[in-house]
């Protein structure tokens, strides 16, 4: 099996590729990623020179090469990442989510169909979704798969987009297609540019922690390798068409969590109790701001057996400490760019 992963190089790619590549050595895994800001090789340097593994950089939005390269390696399955993932940054530029996101994914889907034909049956294209399409909950019910969609961001709106393209290519043209909607994520390797990572890098810097608005917003959160986990097990025994949706069965007020990662950070840093919790500081809310997600997870635990394997605490514990083991990387990425960043996007909330 030749198996393209896309968006490799990221946050939850980087731990995809890993376990294809580590748990398939029958199988070729062609990690394609552009490495924007977001991508890193050092995520997947540990797996780099594997026999089964190879690195393409290269651009989803270009339909050529796309086409060019679905030619060359003929591959037998597609697991779809490659995203612009952050809502902030969709909203200042929301146009890059449509290429990326959309033109992107439209690309792969068409590559596909001219390589596979229609009603293939032993391929499968599978699309790496988000919760967040479904919109935004009050404080009661949960997402299910046929929970409407209702997007309210541009990175929800370019989701929501793409995930219409690959049912649509099911519908029309019998594609193999599957499809994930998941929670937060959260462990080693994710850009500090999200809620947790940049937190644990400014409590270490001892800078300010922005909470948007009140901080009284709701996520559900799941450990990133329990992500990868259900993608491994949607990936071989998922059925074509359907989607699952995929949940920490974990919810926390953005303030509740701020507190308790304050707190691990007091006792890993040996600084006195309370200490990282001065640093909150509250800042203007994020422009539509959705209040609450939370997942119905019993699709994909009751059909195909599937539960996160760490509680919180551990998962927790294990990120808090790969950021502490792993400054280098911190430094790497929070160089450069990073800084202007930081500035264009905090400065004016403040
Ligand atoms: P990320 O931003 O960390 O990584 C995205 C990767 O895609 C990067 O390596 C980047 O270089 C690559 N990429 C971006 N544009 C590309 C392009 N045009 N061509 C090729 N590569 C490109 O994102 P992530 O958090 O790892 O998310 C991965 C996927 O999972 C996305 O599709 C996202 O929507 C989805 N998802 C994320 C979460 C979450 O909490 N992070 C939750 C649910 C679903
Ligand atoms: P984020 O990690 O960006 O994920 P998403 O918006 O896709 O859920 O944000 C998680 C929550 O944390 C969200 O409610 C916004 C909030 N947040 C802050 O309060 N301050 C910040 O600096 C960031 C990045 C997020």
């Amino acid at each position: 099996m030749k198996i393209l992963i896309t968006g490799g190089a990221g946050f939850i790619g980087s731990h995809v590729v890993r376990l294809f590549v580590q748990k398939y050595t029958n199988y070729h895994i062609y990690n394609l990623d552009k490495l924007t800001y977001a991508g890193n090789l050092n995520n997947i340097d540990d797996i780099a020179q594997s026999p089964n593994y190879s690195f393409i950089k290269g651009d989803i939005a270009d339909s050529n090469f796309i086409i060019e390269l679905f030619k060359k390696h003929q591959f037998d399955g597609v697991i779809h990442l490659a995203a612009e993932s952050h809502v902030d940054r969709s909203i200042e530029s929301p146009m890059d989510f449509v290429l990326a996101n959309v033109v992107g994914t439209v690309n792969l889907l068409n590559a596909s169909k001219l390589i596979w034909g229609e009603s293939a049956t032993d391929k499968r294209f599978y699309h790496v979704s988000t919760d967040e399409v479904y919109g935004s909950l009050g404080k009661e019910g949960f997402f299910l798969e046929d929970t409407p969609y209702d997007p309210k961001s541009p990175y929800s709106a370019s989701k929501a987009s793409s995930d219409h393209f690959v049912r649509a290519y099911y519908n029309t043209y019998k594609l193999p297609v599957v499809l994930t909607n998941c929670s937060n994520n959260y462990g080693p390797n994710q850009f500090p540019e999200k809620l947790i990572p940049l937190f644990l890098n400014n409590i270490i810097e001892n800078k300010a922690l922005p909470v948007y608005g009140k901080g009284e917003n709701i996520r559900d959160w799941l450990y990133v390798i329990d992500h990868a986990r259900a993608i491994d097990i949607v990936f071989h025994q998922g059925i074509n068409g359907e989607t699952y949706n995929i949940g920490g069965f974990n919810e926390w007020t953005n303030i509740d969590l701020i507190k308790l990662l304050c707190s691990i950070m007091d006792r890993k840093l040996g600084r006195s109790t309370g200490t990282s919790e001065q640093l909150i500081t509250y800042v203007t809310d994020r422009k539509g701001h959705d209040m609450r997600y939370a997942i119905d997870a019993s699709k994909i635990k009751n059909e195909l057996n599937w539960m996160p394997s760490v509680t919180f605490e551990e998962g927790l514990e294990k990120t808090i400490d790969w950021y502490l083991d792993n400054k280098d990387w911190l430094n790497n990425v929070t160089s450069g760019d990073y800084q202007k960043y930081y500035q264009e996007m905090y400065d004016t909330k403040g």
